[in-house]
């Protein structure tokens, strides 16, 4: 028979030498298989005298519990090691630069939107939605607008018949104009109301600065006491917020919307030359946006009274906003979906706008 303690030792230090699963299993079937040595020894037992049989008994049992303890004991380090490595060969480095060539880009229309939001959204006002598919309720009827107004023919609009019935009144659009949010908005909320609707809009239009499908955003304050002087000092300082301006001229010209009364249009100051357009300084004007009072009718056909409450309201083209601030000189580019575009006027994904880290981020700009 061979030593045990000999035994014991040669079997202890071939188990702190594997260097994988494998040699553990392969010692383990070596020493206490069916055939291994310790189990060949315990056989051995049944020709021993009682005596012997006990001492000699019992050391095997202990031989065996401890080479089980130092398998165990080795697998685990294995695994933990193989892990360790595994980890170590994984390892992602986060602080290594981004490589922007992989990384695709914000469109500027999005751009816009989110630097709009951004400014209003510091001002307190929220953000509201509604359908691209409207009656013509909301996007006519209740601004004021009721059929054969002069003012419908102020747009081109798309009309999507209704199939339960044959009444052209009851013809669905797809909305011409955010300012359907302003109805729904009213409907769903009582004042005081303070929200922006940016969102698409539709216009049968085509050429340089117009497409059938364009992009406007939407205002609407409503409270006891809103004034004309809230609507001027709010929209200055929205559009010196919106070009990063300390100084921008501004005017407002009257103008005519059935929605609102009295209406304007707004003006910033720019210099144009043949080549090139300065917004700030300069003796030209720069139609920006439309304006005004909500009409008392608007309010009544929202189930708000008019002679508690006012409104002002104004609404302008987030792409003719992107055209101007980023210097795109032709709208119908916006929509080719050309990645070539998209790299040139495009902003990189990761900055984003915010009135505390930047709007534009001009530091981030692909061109
Ligand atoms: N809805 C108008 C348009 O599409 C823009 C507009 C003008 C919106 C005056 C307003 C406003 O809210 O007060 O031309």
């Amino acid at each position: 028979m061979e030593n045990i303690e000999d035994l014991k030792t040669k079997t202890l230090e071939d188990i702190a030498k594997a260097a994988d699963v494998k040699t553990l299993d392969d010692i383990k079937v070596a020493v206490l298989g069916k055939k291994g040595a310790i189990t060949e020894q315990m056989k051995g037992l049944a020709l021993l005298s009682v005596d012997e049989k006990k001492v000699v008994g019992q050391k095997l049992n202990l031989v065996k519990g401890e080479i089980e303890q130092a398998l165990d004991n080795r697998k685990e380090e294995l695994a933990k090691r193989e892990l360790d490595e595994k980890l170590k060969k994984e390892t992602i480095d986060v602080t290594l630069p981004i490589r922007d060539e992989n990384l695709g880009r914000v469109h500027p229309v999005s751009k816009i939107y989110e630097e709009v939001v951004a400014i209003f959204g510091e001002m307190g006002f929220d953000v509201a939605d509604g359908p691209d598919i409207e009656d013509q309720f909301h996007n006519f009827n209740a601004l004021n607008t009721p059929a054969n107004h002069p003012a419908r023919q102020m747009q081109d609009t798309f009309y999507i018949p209704n199939p339960e019935s044959d009444n052209f009144d009851d013809s669905y659009v797809v909305r011409t104009q955010t300012s359907a949010v302003q109805i729904r908005t009213m409907e769903k909320k009582q004042p005081p109301i303070r929200i922006i609707a940016p969102g698409r809009t539709y216009r049968s239009d085509y050429d340089a600065t117009h497409t059938p499908m364009f992009h406007q955003v939407e205002g609407l304050v409503v409270d006891k006491v809103t004034t004309f002087a809230n609507l001027k000092g709010c929209l200055y300082d929205f559009v010196k917020a919106f070009f990063e301006l300390d100084e921008l001229p501004v005017r407002y010209r009257p103008s005519y919307f059935p929605f609102t009364e009295p209406s304007a249009e707004m003006d910033i100051g720019c210099k144009k030359s043949k080549t090139e357009l300065k917004i700030g300084a300069g003796n030209d004007w720069l139609e920006i946006l439309g304006c005004g009072m909500v009409h008392p009718n608007v309010l009544k056909a929202c189930g708000i009274d008019p002679n508690e409450y006012q409104g002002f309201a104004f609404g302008m083209g987030l792409d003719r906003l992107a055209m101007l601030k980023y210097g795109i000189p032709d709208l119908r580019t916006f929509f080719e979906s050309d990645v070539r575009w998209l790299k040139h006027y495009g902003f990189m994904p990761l900055d984003e706008s915010s009135m505390t880290g930047g709007l534009s981020n001009n530091g981030g700009l692909t061109r």
